[in-house]
């Protein structure tokens, strides 16, 4: 089964058919903003309410934002980053342990997004791992390369301190108590993708990750250092993302789109991929528990501004979205 995965296949010099995407559903790649930049927060910054005020602003204008002085130490950051490319250039016999395309699986490397649902595919190879409870996942995950448990685990620690940080600098930026939305969230799952997106001989023809939003709610992605890839919607055009040495990027997902009642947006990104080089990047993600009610608070209902969801679950919204293709329309429009 692994032989579906791109990072054992050969080096293309041409995209393979099934890669190749219609044409007016490709990437127009010189269209691309690439001097815009998305905001950037100093989390360090002495005055706290200056700084919920910008995050406020970010998640208002953008949906994202970058984080500097995030608290997260630079070194685990680049040795999660050196591990992360160690993994997808292991054997192939190590890999095909891992491989599944069945999205329930806790721990599963797989290709593409959604190859069950998916008629043309993605440039890209994902690792998925459950992260929290540490404990319960831990023991499930790769044990090649032989610091991945040790690195992965010291850093799924730090980001998840980091996510509770701005969940609860997102609350007060919307007036609400600091400890609202993650109260709201119950006891948070945390999930990891990382993603290896090969050198792809034609680029305008497909993509590393079509235009999607994120179902959970909150994404602490650490990016390539070195490698672009990733663009943002604003205004009708896409943004090319270039980020600040050692930051984050963070994006809004469908749950906060829907807790603050679409104050907040889960805004459309897309990873594009490069002729020349790979591309990693490491997404985490802070999700409600599976039995959460998610409906946002009184606070932000009002007569001119009625409740836009129907209160579900997250576990009915998960079985969704992973029930679909993923650049279909936004998922949170089928719980209006
Ligand atoms: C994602 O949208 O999950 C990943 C984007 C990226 O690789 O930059
Ligand atoms: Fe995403």
């Amino acid at each position: 089964m692994a032989d579906q995965l791109l990072s054992t296949a050969p080096d293309y010099h041409s995209l393979p058919e099934n890669y190749i995407r219609p044409e007016d559903q490709r990437p127009v790649l010189t269209e691309v903003v690439s001097d815009a930049h998305i905001p950037a927060i100093d989390m360090g910054a002495p005055d706290r309410s200056h700084v919920v005020s910008q995050i406020g602003h970010a998640c208002r204008s953008y949906g994202f934002f970058q984080v500097v002085n995030h608290g997260v130490p630079v070194e685990l950051m680049l040795r999660l980053l050196v591990v992360a490319r160690e993994f997808f250039h292991l054997p192939p016999t190590e890999k095909a342990k891992l491989y599944s395309d069945d999205p329930t699986k806790k721990v599963r490397l797989s290709t593409s997004s959604n190859i069950r649902k998916e008629t043309i595919r993605n440039w890209r190879d994902y690792l998925r791992i459950h992260c929290y409870p540490l404990e319960e996942y831990v023991p499930e995950w790769p044990c090649d390369p032989s610091s991945f448990k040790e690195v992965v685990s010291a850093y799924c620690k730090e980001v998840r301190q980091l996510g509770l940080r701005l969940l609860e600098a997102i609350s007060l930026s919307l007036g609400l108590e600091e400890d609202c939305l993650v109260k709201a969230l119950g006891e948070q799952g945390q999930h990891m993708a990382i993603n290896y997106y090969p050198r792809c001989p034609q680029p305008q023809l497909t993509y590393g990750l079509p235009a999607h939003t994120d179902p959970n709610a909150l994404t602490i992605l650490l990016p390539d250092p070195d490698v672009a890839g990733l663009q943002v919607l604003k205004d009708g055009r896409w943004i090319a993302v270039d980020p600040l040495a050692h930051a984050f990027v963070i994006n809004i997902g469908d749950q906060l789109q829907a807790l603050t009642n679409g104050k907040y947006k889960s805004v459309l990104h897309r990873a594009v991929v490069n002729p020349e080089k790979e591309r990693i990047s490491v997404a985490s993600f802070l999700c409600p528990c599976n039995y959460a009610i998610i409906s946002p608070p009184e606070r932000l209902i009002s007569e001119g501004s009625p409740a836009m969801y129907r209160s579900y679950t997250y576990e009915e919204y998960y079985k969704k979205f992973w029930s679909r293709n993923l650049d279909e329309e936004p998922c949170l429009e089928l719980f209006q």
